[in-house]
């Protein structure tokens, strides 16, 4: 409605005479639009239909009466703009108007109908309702800009954050895409294990900072292709502690989270981890779900000091890790998100450029293995593995178990320690 005129009106009233006189006073008005029942029944139908402007209501009416018609159109208007629904009376006693003024009547005309009169109180209860409307049309647009605002707050704000963990990435892994691989896992793990989806993207995006710790460790040790020295590794757990440092004391729930994920994300469920050496449910959620991402990550990504593990190598070495390494409820939930069709869900979380290159190598490294007479399930152990775990103690014992054919030998390849864990 835009101007008064065009305003809707619905009439209902048992008397075809008394809609016939209605009718001709407000055409007298300018009021076209006007549509009509002389069932009470068949009124809430034709308003959900019409969607009037106004409402003019018989008050005394058989089988249904106005009191009753006018609760029915009051529960199903919509809220949030006035809408005038006028109580036609035969009779002005003060009863009849508390009664309709309860069930929520706008006003009251009484018959016998003086023209004048009418049209001025109708012409004022219209000018109200297109205040009304317009009101809340613009409401509404104010909200909508509010929420282009606040979307692209949103954007920019992980913008930062994502270009914020390149930039910790980016000594060691210049594409930055690790990172991004691993808030997309995370977020697939925490949905399965039955995560609000407003918490699923949380994590998807605080996980994009798990390493950002990273800035802190120099590059004669982050970029060393050789072996640490205690003192070394020492220096390069402290990453843990950086990030956690830099993410601190922030008010946005991403931050915090990230804070919490970067502490967390190398403790294992069996206490033998670093950062607090916690254990079990002592470590957050987050920091257990990012755990098996990230060492997912590291497996399957090829590196200048490793070849790419196959995805099912790098799954079954993360079921090997449950209950060990992993919270038994995250791995699980990993399983099932890698069940069936895991190559092809991996693969969607990496660049294609970098996934056709590892299918390449991982392929070309399977034909060797067969040539060889190895199955997929007898093939060594890397090395680069086998330091890792042999670094951090206790682990030695079941990777014997996991792979009888592999022996532990002494390296000679150049491998790092944190190649799982970062
Ligand atoms: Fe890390």
């Amino acid at each position: 409605m835009n101007v008064v005129h065009d305003a809707k009106i619905l009439i209902v009233d048992d008397q075809e005479a008394n809609l016939h006189l209605l009718t001709a006073l407000l055409a007298s008005g300018g009021y076209h639009h006007v549509q009509v029942t002389t069932q009470p029944r068949e009124a809430l139908t034709l308003f959900a239909e019409v969607q009037p402007d106004l409402v003019l209501l018989d008050y005394r009416m058989p089988d249904l009466d106005g009191i009753q018609v006018l609760g029915q159109l009051r529960r199903a208007a919509a809220a949030g703009s006035f809408l005038p629904i006028v109580m036609v009376t035969g009779e002005g006693s003060e009863d009849v108007k508390s009664g309709a003024l309860s069930a929520g009547a706008s006003d009251f005309l009484t018959k016998p109908f003086g023209r004048t009169e009418v049209l001025l109180r109708l012409r004022n209860l219209l000018d109200t309702r297109l205040l009304s409307l317009r009101q809340q049309q613009q409401n509404e647009e104010l909200e909508q800009r509010v929420r282009e605002r606040t979307f692209e707050l949103e954007e920019s704000r992980y913008e930062i954050l994502t270009r914020l963990a390149r930039a910790a990435e980016y000594r060691d892994d210049a594409t930055g895409q690790h990172a991004n691989r691993v808030g997309a896992l995370a977020a697939r793990i925490a949905r399965q294990l039955g995560h609000a989806e407003e918490d699923v993207e949380l994590l998807r995006r605080a996980a994009l900072l798990h390493d950002v710790g990273k800035i802190g460790i120099a590059d004669e040790i982050l970029l060393k292709p050789g072996r640490f020295t205690p003192e070394e590794f020492e220096r390069m757990k402290e990453h843990t502690t950086i990030g956690a440092e830099l993410l601190s004391g922030s008010r946005s729930a991403v931050l915090q989270l990230a804070e919490v994920v970067a502490r967390t994300h190398h403790e294992r469920w069996d206490g033998g981890g670093y950062g607090h050496a916690l254990r079990g449910e002592e470590i957050p959620l987050s920091g257990r779900i990012v755990a098996v991402a990230d060492v997912f990550d590291a497996l399957t990504a090829a590196r200048p000091y490793k070849t790419a593990w196959t995805v099912e190598a790098a799954i079954r070495e993360i079921g090997a890790q449950r209950g060990r390494q992993f919270d038994p409820q995250v791995v699980d939930a990993f399983l099932v998100t890698m069940s069936g069709t895991a190559t092809a869900q991996v693969e969607s979380v990496k660049p294609q450029a970098e996934s056709q290159a590892e299918s390449q190598a991982e392929s070309q490294a399977e034909s060797q293995a067969e040539s060889q007479g190895e199955s997929l399930q007898e093939r060594p152990v890397p090395h680069a593995l086998l330091r890792l775990i042999d670094d951090l103690g206790a682990e030695n014992e079941g990777l014997r178990q996991l792979h009888p054919v592999s022996p532990i030998v002494p390296l000679t390849l150049p491998a790092r320690e944190h190649a799982l864990a970062s």
